[in-house]
């Protein structure tokens, strides 16, 4: 087992403040980084954990167009929220700050400054997508547009959620403003960039031939790819009356780019936690001996591993994450959750559907974590996760030991004469649990390691299951005391090494075992080494259930709510987007369509969303790279008549040249279609591209 660094800054994605949080949340970075922080303090070490809302940046801007009110007002109504919410599933952030604190203005407008009194930044006048209807420059999520890198169609401005590219807008193909859906003019207006080209061979010696081989794949290999395409100076400014200003002469109605301002956020959040309760900050980010964690989810990776390091590095006087154990992305029932859709389960309507079972959420959560793939939430999982596995398992246990330690010794913890080769057995291999747990866990395998967690609570029921004390207590009470003794040692683990994954279950079982009774009481540590965990003579509490059973109708109530939520988007999908601005019988006459047939197909390599095509246009037979994997396997396609844009310029998508267009519509739940508007699942005012 390594020896851990003692001093942790760990920092969790601080979250756009545009609504509240829901299961994909916590699921990619809020429990894991909370199991994580409250691990390494039942270690005994010094540990800062922070994160705060994300308050600027365009995402709260269109969210305050959306319901006719400020942006100030949008942040404080969700901040509020999601700060509640977090309380409640019990994420214990040493500080949850706030982007639109004093302290952090400061902190980032200084941070800006030394890095332009340095010389660091470039300044540049270059032309930027400009709305003239609007009357407004386009920055980030206010242009939408196809990903050159994977052909995603609505690619934001700043980066790309399908395939996680982050470029700058004039990169987009087709690009649209998403204030009014035209398409944006080029205007001229000075920015800042930092140079990330003049980063790349650093980036290269700390990331590909340093040490973050060790870094799980997923991340290490998109860095990697970045690297090896070549990194280009980046804007850190914006044309925007929300954010941070630009703190320098001549930047009028400029402001910092939120992916500038945000990251710093974890260093306003660590000096605010540490002014509060008197401490020094500065270790916690600029000593060599701190170990410093991001927990992100995948669409983070480029900003944490790529940008905030080239930023830090920059300035000069910080130190650089040791990891960055980024998660990949949670869907609900087979979908991808989405904000806008409101297809989520929502932290705050949970807990008023299942009030006092934060814990359940968490495990199943954890079980189920994304940490190498996407991964799908469902209610049934759910539900088959809490009655076979925290009730049958975790649950029975500790209910059998507390409920029989009652009846028989009135909750006095027996003595035992002498313990057997099965006892001692028993009781070696519950010691071996701490390390085991804190492998998987020093490895950032959280599901590993709540597994572990679940095989002590095994452990136990086999061994009640085994030994039968409700039975030998009618014919033999000395080993019946063994029995029972033993078993109290295993609930007294179970009560430690649950606390990470499963604070509020801990808690409860502490107060059970009258915990607060004890001399001393153990340590995480304690479980691999003392003999002793609760001595005989020691008094514990009466049975409470830990967990409940979840019925059907209660898995039922919340599919109900997911198939309204599907009606709604239907409804709402069928009220169309604006028509777009009228053209002329030349402009339409310029498209050439032709019908053609799928001759072959195949998977694009190492993405999700392409497929190459050959097709038989009449014409010739051509190749064309079609963003419609997730919607058809190459199988499907093969042999389908399609409407072909044939003499759309030929442009490259990942090296293959794509020389046209399939025409695609879609469902009102988003999944694409053939063109045939006689297709019943096709909605009048369905978008055709
Ligand atoms: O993706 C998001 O929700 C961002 N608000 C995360 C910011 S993380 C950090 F850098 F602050
Ligand atoms: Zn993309």
């Amino acid at each position: 087992m390594q020896n851990s660094p003692k001093r942790f800054t760990i920092t969790a994605a601080l979250p756009y403040t545009n609504g509240p949080v829901h299961i994909g949340h916590l699921a990619g970075v809020y429990v894991p980084a909370d199991i994580y922080s409250r691990f390494q303090r039942l270690q005994g070490n010094d540990v800062a954990f922070v994160c705060g809302s994300d308050e600027h940046g365009v995402p709260i801007t269109i969210k305050a167009k959306k319901e006719g009110i400020t942006p100030q007002q949008v942040v404080d109504k969700y901040h509020a929220i999601i700060k509640e919410s977090f309380q409640e599933f019990g994420i214990t952030f040493d500080n949850y700050s706030r982007t639109s604190e004093k302290i952090h203005h400061d902190t980032a407008s200084n941070f800006f400054k030394k890095l332009y009194d340095d010389g660091k930044f470039i300044e540049q006048t270059t032309e930027q997508f400009y709305d003239q209807e609007a009357n407004q420059f386009l920055a980030d999520r206010f242009i939408i547009g196809t990903c050159p890198k994977c052909g995603f169609v609505e690619s934001y401005g700043d980066q790309c959620e399908s395939c996680g590219t982050s470029h700058n807008a004039t990169d987009l193909i087709n690009p649209k403003s998403s204030i009014t859906g035209n398409t944006p003019a080029l205007k001229e207006t000075k920015h800042w960039f930092l140079p990330l080209d003049q980063y790349e061979s650093w980036l290269k010696e700390w990331i590909v031939k340093g040490h973050k081989k060790d870094w799980k794949s997923n991340v290490y290999g998109q860095c990697k790819s970045w690297i090896d395409d070549g990194l280009r100076p980046r804007a850190v400014t914006r044309d925007l009356d929300w954010g941070i200003p630009v703190p320098i002469e001549g930047a009028d109605n400029k402001v910092l780019y939120v992916w500038f301002d945000a990251p710093i956020g974890y260093i306003s959040a660590t000096k605010e936690w540490a002014e509060n309760i008197g401490k020094d900050w500065e270790p916690y980010w600029k000593d060599e001996d701190t170990k410093m964690l991001h927990f992100i989810g995948k669409d983070n990776i480029v900003f944490h591993c790529i940008i905030f390091p080239s930023m830090l590095k920059a300035e000069g006087s910080f130190i650089l994450p040791e990891n960055v154990p980024a998660n990949e992305f949670l869907n609900l029932e087979g979908n991808k959750i989405s904000t806008s859709k409101n297809w989520a389960v929502w932290l705050h309507e949970y807990l008023l559907d299942f009030p006092n079972q934060q814990d359940v959420l968490r495990y199943v959560l954890t079980a189920n974590a994304p940490e190498t793939k996407d991964n799908d939430f469902t209610w049934a999982d759910f539900q088959a996760r809490n009655n076979n596995e925290l009730v049958a398992i975790f649950g029975n246990f500790i209910n059998r030991v507390v409920v029989l330690t009652n009846k028989y010794y009135n909750g006095i913890v027996p003595k035992p004469p002498s313990l057997s080769e099965v006892d001692l057995k028993i009781l070696s291999e519950l010691k071996a649990y701490p390390n085991v747990i804190e492998s998987s866990l020093e490895r950032y395998r959280f599901r590993e390691a709540q597994a572990e967690l679940m095989n002590v609570a095994r452990l136990g029921n086999k061994y009640l299951a085994d030994e039968e004390p409700w039975k030998k207590i009618k014919t033999d009470e000395e080993r019946t005391k063994a029995i029972m003794y033993v078993s109290i040692q295993i609930a007294e683990a179970l009560a430690i090494l649950s606390e990470p994954f499963l604070p509020f279950t801990s808690t409860k079982l502490k107060t059970m075992l009258c915990h607060s009774e004890l001399n001393s009481e153990s340590t995480w540590k304690d479980v691999s080494t003392k003999d002793v965990l609760i001595p005989s003579s020691h008094r514990i509490g009466k049975g409470e259930l830990l967990f409940s059973k979840i019925e059907d109708k209660k898995v039922q109530q919340q599919l109900d709510k997911l198939e309204a939520t599907k009606k709604e988007n239907t409804v709402i999908n069928k009220n169309p987007e604006p028509q777009k601005q009228t053209i002329q019988f030349d402009d339409f006459s310029k498209l050439d369509m032709r019908v053609g047939t799928i001759l072959e197909a195949k998977k694009m390599a190492k993405t999700k969303k392409l497929l190459i095509l050959k097709v038989d246009t009449g014409i010739d037979v051509r190749t064309i790279v079609s963003g419609i994997a997730e919607s058809f396997s190459p199988e499907e396609v093969v042999g389908k008549k399609v409407t072909v844009l044939v003499n759309l310029a030929p442009r490259a998508l990942r090296g293959v040249d794509s020389e046209g267009m399939i025409l695609m519509t879609e469902t009102p739940d988003g999944k694409l279609v053939f063109l045939n508007p006689d297709d019943e699942k096709v909605y009048n005012g369905a978008p055709i591209s």
